[in-house]
């Protein structure tokens, strides 16, 4: 008997369970489509930033333009690390991940935010916590990355916004326009994604009465693995292998024999598509025809092909991320990094909402272990 049938109760892996009520964001299943506050991200990456999309998330509406100017200089005020900070990346291994360094740069910077003795439940401490932590999370990462690579970092610029910011204190140079406009589009699409493992562990955490940076840690852990926000980097490792389209459907046949799991594909909340994959699967091969680089986009092609015919599976939001920023020059390990940079705004909206109506989230389960027996003393063992 399998467990869901034993226990008609339980759900594995609370497929299907209502863990919350939210206002934050939303996934239409039959339309595969994603709106945050109610808005298309599509029209978001299209035509707002990724400023007005954390704003949104943090305030429910679009900023005026004067609300969005005050927002920018805030973030633009509040990017910089403190020394301690820089110290603390400083001191960890070289062959550390991005994804843990920017673990250790949120751990330390909790105790240096002017809200840090605040109550858990202030919500305007909260907010003005939420900015901070989006602020920093692009040099947080570059910081690490740099700092691993033997180099120093470099100081974030107040004139640039969050994308062109990542690039440049990536790369020590500004980036083209069209770069940071495919960067922004995809901090937006990244930036927020209902009741995900990442959010849903930070609202955990939060729901004990924590605090915001403690729940950014634990969503940078959970984000990590590749069947969350990991898979984008290891969807690159995988397309990496193939040198034709052909190669990649030859593979992709076998690993589906073989029942492995294909990075970048399948969703457990979308049906039909991940619209996000959609729209960046545009993007990512308008830069490979812009660069001369087409290959990426038909072995993609490819894969595409053979898992929906074989298993109705389609790519998820990861799968076109991954060959857009190998496009883009970015190192492999900053790709969930960078997801990082992008979603800090969704949990903290998200951690916001939680503390805003809080109730500590515990859930049951069941037992299915021995039955009750006499302690034995170890001598007698
Ligand atoms: C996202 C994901 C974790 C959702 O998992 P889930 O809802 O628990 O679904 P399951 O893993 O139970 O998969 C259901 C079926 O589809 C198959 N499947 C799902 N995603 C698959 C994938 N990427 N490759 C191959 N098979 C896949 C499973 O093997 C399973 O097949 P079966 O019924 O024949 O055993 C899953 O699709 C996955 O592992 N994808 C790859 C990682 C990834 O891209 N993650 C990023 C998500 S945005």
């Amino acid at each position: 008997m399998s467990a869901t049938t034993e226990y008609p109760n339980y759900s594995p892996g609370l497929q299907g369970v209502i863990a919350g009520i939210t206002t934050i964001s939303h996934i239409d299943v039959e339309t595969s489509s994603l709106t945050y506050r109610g808005i298309n991200v599509h029209e978001l990456a299209e035509h707002g930033s990724f400023e007005e999309t954390a704003y949104l998330l943090l305030h429910g509406e679009l900023p005026t333009q004067a609300q969005l100017d005050a927002f920018r200089a805030t973030l633009a005020a509040e990017r910089e690390l403190p020394g301690a900070v820089i110290d603390a990346l400083r001191a960890c291994p070289k062959n550390m991940h991005p994804m843990d360094q920017v673990k250790v740069a949120y751990s330390v910077l909790g105790a240096f935010d002017a809200d840090y003795e605040a109550e858990p439940t202030d919500h305007d401490a909260n907010v003005r916590k939420a900015v901070r932590i989006i602020a920093k999370a692009a040099t947080a990462v570059t910081a690490g990355y740099r700092l691993s690579q033997g180099k120093e970092p470099v100081a974030p610029d107040a004139n640039l916004n969050t994308a062109a910011n990542f690039l440049y204190m990536l790369h020590g140079e500004k980036a083209d326009d069209y770069t940071v406009k495919v960067m922004d589009a995809s901090l937006t699409l990244y930036a927020e994604h209902t009741f995900n493992a990442s959010a849903f562990a930070a609202r955990v955490t939060v729901a004990t009465l924590s605090d915001l940076y403690s729940g950014i840690a634990t969503g940078i852990g959970t984000l990590k693995g590749p069947l969350h926000g990991g898979a984008n980097e290891e969807a690159m490792h995988m397309l990496m292998q193939f040198n034709s389209p052909e190669e990649a459907e030859a593979w992709t046949r076998d690993a589906l024999a073989t029942k492995k799991k294909i990075m970048g594909f399948g969703h457990r909340e979308y049906r039909k598509s991940d619209s996000r994959a959609g729209y960046l699967t545009k993007i990512a091969k308008e830069i490979g025809v812009r660069m001369g680089n087409t290959k990426w986009g038909e072995i993609a092609d490819a894969m595409e092909k053979v898992m929906w015919d074989e298993k109705q599976l389609f790519p998820n939001v990861d799968f076109p991320a991954a060959y857009a920023y190998y496009l883009l020059g970015i190192p492999i390990p900053l790709y969930t990094p960078i997801f990082v940079i992008a979603r800090t705004s969704g949990w903290c909206a998200h951690m916001i909402e939680q503390l805003d109506n809080n109730r500590l989230i515990r859930p049951s389960c069941i037992y299915e272990g021995k039955g009750v027996t006499n302690y034995v003393p170890i001598a007698q063992r």
